[in-house]
């Protein structure tokens, strides 16, 4: 069985250069350091993770929570937080909770067990009570995208009242005066929020709310499908409509496609997320962009910031770390879903 010591005589260099170059603990140049690869390569030498991780307190590994790996807003924001959470050296391990509390519960033990330096956590929904655990392990959490009432952590979320609110005032901009919404699962922030803004616009704007134009959906394609199903057989009909995520979104392009109608011709839709899929689908739908890569990168950024304070209160003990919370803005990305209308007197 190779060890460290053989590797540093293949390469010709020191033991401490060669845990140097496995740890990222110090500069060594990029010729001592293709050394030592070739060296372990040759002696198919392969480093004793966890005896490592025990010395050095730390396994350069983060938890990664999100609540549906299939919505592409999910899929998206995993890819940017695991993109930045490498390029610091750490692995990410990503835990889909399908939002199930229960399953967001076992996710986090499988964590802890797997000693991860810091946790990234999207909640399933009102998860207030499933982060006791690694709060009395004092593991770091970032909470993003859903806030988690009365929890002190760095928090980085979006305006989604404004959000909503932006995107209703551009559908009224577009003459626009009977204007419905698909919401998500009222328990998510997010989605409440958003209707917040929505009612606010048409509030502003002297626009009598329509609660029966207002449906809720889940956040997927097929219950954006079936809450616009709901809105078409309304007896009153919207000129546009409102969808709190893209996913849902789509589903009502294909709802009001089925009766024979047509976007924006017979209804403007705006979505909520700005996924890959808004820009390619027909007609390109226009809707309001997350900062995906400014969240991941703040993120990663504060995390790192507190796994390292911790390893320094281990050394000085210090008081209470400060946290942080970020609220960003969406932007309006305007593509081919809407048009204006004349106005209705
Ligand atoms: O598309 C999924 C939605 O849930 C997104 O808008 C995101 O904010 C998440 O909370």
């Amino acid at each position: 069985m190779t060890n460290i010591k053989d590797v540093a005589e293949l390469a010709g260099v020191s033991i401490t250069t060669v845990s140097h170059v496995i740890n990222q603990t110090r500069y060594v140049s990029d010729e001592l350091t293709q050394r030592v690869f070739n060296a372990m390569e040759e002696l198919n030498y392969h480093p004793n993770t966890l005896a490592r991780s025990l010395r050095s307190g730390r396994t350069k590994t983060i938890g990664l929570l999100i609540p549906d790996i299939s919505n592409l807003f999910f899929a998206e924001i995993s890819r940017k937080i695991e993109d930045k959470g490498f390029e610091y050296g750490y692995s990410v391990i990503l835990c889909n909770t399908d939002d199930d509390r229960k399953k967001e519960q076992s996710y986090i033990d499988v964590l802890l067990e797997k000693q991860v330096d810091g946790i990234v956590f999207i909640s399933a929904g009102n998860s207030e009570d499933s982060l006791s655990k690694p709060i009395d392990m004092h593991v770091p959490i970032v909470v993003t995208d859903r806030d988690v009432k009365n929890f002190k952590s760095d928090v980085v979320l979006l305006n989604n009242r404004k959000g909503g609110y932006d995107a209703t005032n551009y559908l009224i901009s577009l003459n626009h005066q009977r204007i419905g919404c698909v919401s998500g699962p009222s328990l998510l922030t997010p989605s409440a929020q958003r209707v917040e803004g929505y009612k606010q616009a048409l509030t502003d704007s002297g626009i009598q709310i329509a609660e029966d134009l207002i449906q809720m959906g889940d956040f997927r394609f097929d219950g954006g499908e079936e809450a616009m199903q709901k809105i078409l057989s309304n007896p009153i009909q919207p000129t546009a409509v409102f969808v709190c995520n893209d996913m849902m979104a789509l589903g009502a392009m294909r709802a009001i496609n089925d009766i024979g109608k047509r976007v924006p011709d017979d209804y403007s839709l705006i979505g909520f997320d700005n996924i890959p899929l808004s820009k390619t689908v027909y007609p390109a739908l226009t809707t309001m962009a997350q900062p995906i890569k400014e969240m991941a990168q703040l993120v990663i950024d504060l995390l790192l910031e507190k796994i390292n304070l911790k390893q320094e209160q281990k050394r000085k003990a210090k008081g209470q770390p400060n946290y942080q919370r970020i609220i960003l803005d969406a932007d309006l990305i305007e593509r081919d879903s809407c048009r204006k209308i004349g106005l209705i007197r």
